[in-house]
């Protein structure tokens, strides 16, 4: 009896901890509301490949829903005017939360003094103040180096 009312009891935390181990509000931080970024390596020269992994697991739970995300690499602070945007890729999010491809530094001009970024833009829908719907975009981005 009392094996009984124990395995029954633990049965009910088994169940408890399966239902609160996938979501984890605490932590996730305000600051990965639009993705966490890693690109493998982050030291690239031209012709060089790298793969990028986006990961919106927090995103999604802070209720940003990719409808497309756009890929960049940047200078985004000190900018001398010559230092353009350059696009790597746009992508749907076909596996979520984890977005993963390869691609292929291009052969741009870059700035020796420069500090590049990685930046990823997420485009995601929300409700407008009279309930219809409309994109607005969220950026994240992460450090790269760039030797030529
Ligand atoms: C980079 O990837 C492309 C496409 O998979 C491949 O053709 C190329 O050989 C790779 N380049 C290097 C330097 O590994
Ligand atoms: C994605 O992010 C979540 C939350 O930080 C983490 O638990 C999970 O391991 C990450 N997945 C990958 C493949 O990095
Ligand atoms: C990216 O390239 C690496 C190394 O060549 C390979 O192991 C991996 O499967 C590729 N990833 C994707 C998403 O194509
Ligand atoms: C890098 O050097 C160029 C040319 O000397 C200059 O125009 C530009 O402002 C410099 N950029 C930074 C981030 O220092
Ligand atoms: C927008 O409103 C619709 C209808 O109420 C709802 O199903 C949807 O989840 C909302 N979207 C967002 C991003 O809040």
């Amino acid at each position: 009896m009392q094996f009984t009312l124990s395995a029954i009891l633990a049965s009910f935390v088994a169940v408890a901890t399966a239902a609160t181990v996938p979501v984890s509000p605490a932590a996730c931080a305000q600051a990965d509301r639009f993705g966490d970024i890693t690109i493998e390596p982050s030291t690239l020269s031209p012709g060089e490949n790298f793969t990028v992994t986006a990961n919106f697991t927090c995103a999604i739970q802070l209720g940003v829903n990719p409808e497309h995300t756009d890929y960049y690499i940047e200078v985004p602070t000190n900018n001398n005017g010559y230092e353009p945007p350059i696009l790597i890729a746009r992508r749907t999010l076909a596996t979520p939360p984890i977005d993963s491809f390869n691609a292929t530094l291009p052969y741009a001009n870059y700035f020796a003094n420069a500090s590049y970024a990685f930046v990823l833009d997420t485009t995601y829908a929300v409700n407008g103040t009279n309930g219809s719907p409309y994109s607005q975009v969220g950026e994240t981005e992460t450090s790269i180096t760039i030797t030529n």
